[in-house]
């Protein structure tokens, strides 16, 4: 169990992107998150480091729709990050196009047994980080790198996920929280007892400390 490390800024999302295009810069395996924050953080690496060639690139989670599906997280790192770059990296999509059992089959063969140099996760409103929603059995999943499941938040279409073993191997473990809608959960998160109702808070089982960037707003039932 490790400490996490937060940090409350008026941009958190710059502070993601600049270190997100420092990793890039120094290459290896790069996991992204989907979600709503995020985007301008993808916007914001792609100009810190136009040159993504050493980066292997990877995904926390996808949604069970084709990639050009406006649902879909490797459509979003498209847009905002991937179609930005001047030197392009190996790109591992988590084939949301195809049943999820398959999907996740292929994604784990694909990933193997690679260790992750950097995960990016975004917190979900009730807690949920990558697609590990709340008390369910893909939470628990212990014997796979990935896992597949129904989402207990929109968009309901079945997800794809990184397990949590998986997760908390990750070298690194950034989680961005962004807005008062994220106070709950990050309260929860970060100063109430480990539960798998939060399954953020079992983030702080991990062997790197969980580094969390945040705004006033959605750390605001934090003690200072
Ligand atoms: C997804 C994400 C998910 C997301 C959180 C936060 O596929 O939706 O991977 O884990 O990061 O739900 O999303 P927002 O940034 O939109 O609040």
């Amino acid at each position: 169990m490790t400490e996490p490390l937060l940090h409350v800024l008026d941009d958190p999302v710059d502070a993601v992107a600049r270190l997100l295009a420092d990793q890039a810069g120094a290459g290896g395996a790069i996991v992204l998150t989907g979600g709503t924050s995020i985007g301008p953080a993808y916007e914001h690496a792609a100009v810190y480091e136009p040159n993504w060639r050493r980066v292997s690139l990877w995904w926390g989670d996808e949604r069970c729709v084709p990639p050009s599906d406006d649902r879909s997280n490797y459509r979003l790192a498209r847009l905002t990050l991937l179609d930005r770059l001047a030197g392009n990296p190996e790109v591992h999509r988590i084939r949301g196009e195809l049943p999820a059992a398959e999907a996740a089959d292929s994604y784990e063969l694909d990933l193997g047994d690679r260790p992750l140099d950097l995960l990016l996760l975004g917190l979900g409103d009730d807690g949920h980080i990558a697609s590990l929603f709340p008390g369910s059995a893909q939470l628990r999943e212990r014997a796979t790198r990935v896992t597949y499941g129904d989402a207990a938040l929109p968009p309901f279409v079945e997800r794809v996920t990184l397990t949590l073993p998986t997760l908390l191997a990750a070298r690194r473990i950034v989680l961005l929280a962004v807005g008062e809608g994220k106070s709950d959960a990050l309260a929860r998160a970060l100063a109430q007892p480990v539960d798998e109702a939060t399954p953020a808070s079992l983030l702080r089982g991990s062997e790197a400390p969980l580094e969390v960037f945040s705004d006033r707003e959605a750390a605001k039932l934090l003690a200072n």
